[in-house]
């Protein structure tokens, strides 16, 4: 059965439906529990009841979409803003005043002002950070030790966009206090998400007082690094310096708080995706040895017997399919959220003003419509020719539309050049301890990766 097959004959005279209700839900709780419970298969068997379902959360709502092409619709469409428990979770993190939580004319004005330092003529500048942070790995890797996945993925993210995005030897010693708050804040934000229990995480308990801590330390960081750089004079061409010479739609400079905010809003949500992804493929090399094979005869070939460097990248293409194929089977951004601004229709079903809607990459990006063996990590299937034509929108682990992530050359280019060098260094097994299960939180990842690197 393709996609299109099952597609719900759209509007045009026809009035809009209700959409279904989705099966398996509890009273009072609706299907809150199942989504607490099981997120994945719960948001994976969706697609069973229909492109766009009703789920109950309480007493709330919420609408399901489940195929692809709505998906994009969703994300295309000015019927629906960034909105929803996801964001209002975020916001406590993020701020209003940040390009990922703004909507309307602030967002766009916020797009215009930090786009051209992800621009794909903009990326090869940052090539020798991220070269030097991909051997960094290796270098440490090469004592011996039980290596935490969780903390190196995080690690390296954060550097490397700290390090290209706001350029300075400063931020050397920064990252490593910026990671260690992003973790702890992690968690305690997708708690706040599922469990909103309001004024109980104001109660002076150690996990709050430890996120709060966390929280004012990221604030202060990044009133310094911003400091500092106003403090030093200089002004390199940086996405750091395009926020702080920034106007708005009057022509005046943007406000303190828009800074500080937009600040945070580029390092977080860059940090924990991208740190997720290095977990993931070190996951799947451990899983995969044939893969680490493979890259290693590719870098080979490519490259010799030299350093890879970033140049390289974009002749690896076994390598970036082996990313790619990573980000179907584990995208770190599994969950999005959208909110309804008017009465409007998606697929030929009803959308009320004010609702939520949520989908999930991780359940589209796995769907059999979509994809031939659609649970088998097959990086070939990116080959041109090689697999049946994948439909629009069913592979978007950046998203769509106006929020696509701005980062996705820059994220593609960091993450293949940290796999060729990985994997031409070492091959992993995993260590006592080590639990890949996934971990779900604001992303997806292996639950507690704890790898051995053996060399040759
Ligand atoms: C937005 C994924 C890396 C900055 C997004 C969205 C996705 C995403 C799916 C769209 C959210 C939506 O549609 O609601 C990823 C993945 C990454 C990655 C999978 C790594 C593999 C990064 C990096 C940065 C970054 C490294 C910055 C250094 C942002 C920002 C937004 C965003 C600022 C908000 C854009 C907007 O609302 O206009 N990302 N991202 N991301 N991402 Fe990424």
């Amino acid at each position: 059965m393709t996609v299109e097959s099952v597609k719900p004959e759209s509007s045009g005279t026809t009035a809009p439906q209700e959409p279904p209700l989705a099966g398996g839900g509890v009273p009072l709780l609706g299907h809150g529990w199942k989504l607490a419970r099981g997120p994945l298969a719960f948001l994976e068997q969706l697609r069973d009841h229909g492109d766009v379902v009703r789920l109950r959360l309480g007493p709330k709502t919420v609408y399901a979409v489940t195929a692809p092409e709505l998906t994009g619709e969703l994300a295309l469409s000015p019927d629906y803003i960034i909105s929803g428990p996801l964001w209002e979770s975020l916001e406590s993190l993020l701020g209003k005043e940040g390009v990922a939580t703004a909507n309307g004319p602030l967002h766009r004005r916020q797009r215009r002002t930090i786009q051209p330092a992800f621009r794909l003529d903009a990326i090869p500048a940052y090539g020798p950070v991220m070269e030097e942070e991909a051997y960094a790995l290796v270098e440490r890797w090469s004592r011996g030790e039980v290596l935490d996945a969780t903390a190196e993925g995080f690690r390296v993210a954060v550097r490397i966009s700290a390090r290209c995005l706001m350029r300075g030897t400063y931020m050397d010693a920064r990252s490593e206090r910026i990671t260690s708050a992003l973790a702890t804040l992690f968690a305690g934000m997708y708690q706040r998400m599922v469990l909103p229990l309001g004024p109980l995480y104001r109660v002076p308990i150690p996990a709050n007082r430890e996120f709060n801590r966390a929280l004012a330390d990221l604030h202060r960081l990044v009133d310094e690094i911003i400091a500092e750089r106003r403090g030093s004079g200089q002004k390199p061409d940086d996405l750091l310096t395009a926020l702080l010479e920034a106007k708005d739609e009057n022509g005046d400079p943007i406000g303190e708080q828009e800074i500080h905010d937009q600040v945070v809003a580029i390092l977080t949500p860059g940090s924990e995706t991208a740190g997720s992804v290095v977990m993931s493929l070190l996951h799947v090399l451990t899983e995969h040895p044939d893969q680490v094979d493979k890259i290693r005869a590719e870098v080979k070939n490519v490259v010799g017997d030299r350093r890879v460097a970033f140049g390289d990248v974009r002749k690896l293409r076994h390598t970036a399919n082996v990313v790619v194929e990573t980000m179907r089977l584990y995208p770190a951004v599994w969950i999005l959220t959208r909110r309804a601004v008017t009465d409007t229709e998606l697929g030929g079903y009803r959308i009320p003003a004010g609702a939520d809607i949520v989908y999930s990459p991780y359940a589209v990006q796995r769907d059999p419509r979509s994809f031939e063996r659609n649970e088998e990590f097959d990086p070939d299937r990116w080959l041109p020719g090689h697999s049946a034509p994948v439909p629009k929108y069913a592979m978007s682990p950046f998203g769509v539309g106006n929020r696509k992530c701005p980062s996705d050359h820059f994220s593609m280019a960091e993450l293949t050049l940290i796999a060729a060098v990985v994997a031409s260094a070492f091959r992993f097994e995993p260590a006592p301890g080590s639990d890949h299960r996934t971990h779900i939180g604001i992303t997806l990842r292996p639950r507690r990766l704890r790898l051995r690197a053996l060399p040759g």
